[in-house]
């Protein structure tokens, strides 16, 4: 299988040097809007060879990841579910455009392919998609940062909040997910996930905490529903290359990665 890849960064590169050791995986086409990253990875990977434009990588592409940004969902996702490939969206903060999100699973229905959303930064999304199947009362993300990750948002400026004097934790926001991706555009891809997974935008809720006992992104979700009840937590660890990126959101993206290109499933 030949695969794409758009974004070269933190993600898009790790992925690319996953797909190298992939038997499964014959090239690796490699597409950033700043062409340097990709061309030093062709130097160094055998199978990776950078592409210049977006239509060139889909024509070569059997499977595409995108691994850019918001804007390159909005972009590029369409074009490519036009061509019948198969996409994975890393992200998936995109999708909390209604519009967007339908258009996209239209397409892949019309053009017979698939869209995958890989798990993320998060853990236990696959036990909220068993879940779901029988029926969900609540599901709650709680995430838990340090202070300073949240010394840009705009709202905690109009709140007046003072992050830099905390001594105990804070809670910062509680409400819908779809406040939340308003208010917390870095929160917006596990949001996303937790919301398309379980109950919908408009009925998970979520919990936001500054906690400046802590320097890990922690993020938990509990669920209840006629299943029993669940909690998953995980306490994330920023990656090297990119602070913003948790390390096992590009470890999520290599595992759903090795799904979809083998024969053998585990924990679908
Ligand atoms: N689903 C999740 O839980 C999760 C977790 C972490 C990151 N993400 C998302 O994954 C994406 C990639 O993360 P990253 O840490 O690798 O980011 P990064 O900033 O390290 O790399 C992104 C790369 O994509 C390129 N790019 C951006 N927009 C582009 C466009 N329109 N066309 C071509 N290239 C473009 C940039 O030049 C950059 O090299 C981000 O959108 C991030 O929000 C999702």
């Amino acid at each position: 299988m030949n695969i794409g890849i758009i974004g070269c960064g933190a993600i898009g590169s790790t992925l690319a040097k996953a797909a190298e050791d992939m038997e499964e995986v014959s090239e690796i086409y490699l597409f950033d809007k700043s062409h340097v990253c990709s061309r030093v990875l062709e130097d160094k990977l055998s199978k990776v060879i950078s592409i210049l434009t977006f239509e060139e990588l889909v024509a070569k592409s059997d499977f595409i990841i995108e691994a850019a940004s918001q804007e390159a969902v909005s972009l590029f996702c369409k074009k490519i579910l036009e061509k019948g490939k198969d996409l994975m969206i890393m992200s998936v903060g995109a999708l909390v455009d209604d519009d967007l999100r339908e258009d996209l699973k239209t397409t892949a229905k019309k053009h017979d392919c698939k869209i995958f959303l890989p798990t993320g930064a998060l853990s236990g999304v696959d036990g909220l998609a068993s879940a779901a199947v029988f029926g969900i009362e609540e599901v709650i993300l709680t995430t838990r940062k340090p202070p300073s990750a949240f010394s840009d948002v705009e709202f905690i400026k109009k709140e007046g909040i003072d992050l830099e004097n905390l001594s105990s934790p804070k809670i910062l926001f509680e409400g819908t997910a779809k406040e939340a991706v308003k208010l917390f555009p870095k929160n917006v891809n596990v949001a996303a996930t937790v919301s398309l997974a379980g109950m919908g935008f408009e009925r998970t809720k979520v919990k936001i905490i500054a906690d400046p006992s802590t320097e890990q992104n922690h993020h938990q979700i509990t669920v209840k529903g006629e299943f029993g009840s669940m909690n998953s937590e995980v306490d994330n660890l920023p990656f090297e290359r990119n602070p913003k990126t948790s390390k096992i959101a590009a470890a999520s993206a290599i595992a759903a990665m090795k799904k979809i290109v083998s024969t053998y499933w585990v924990g679908v």
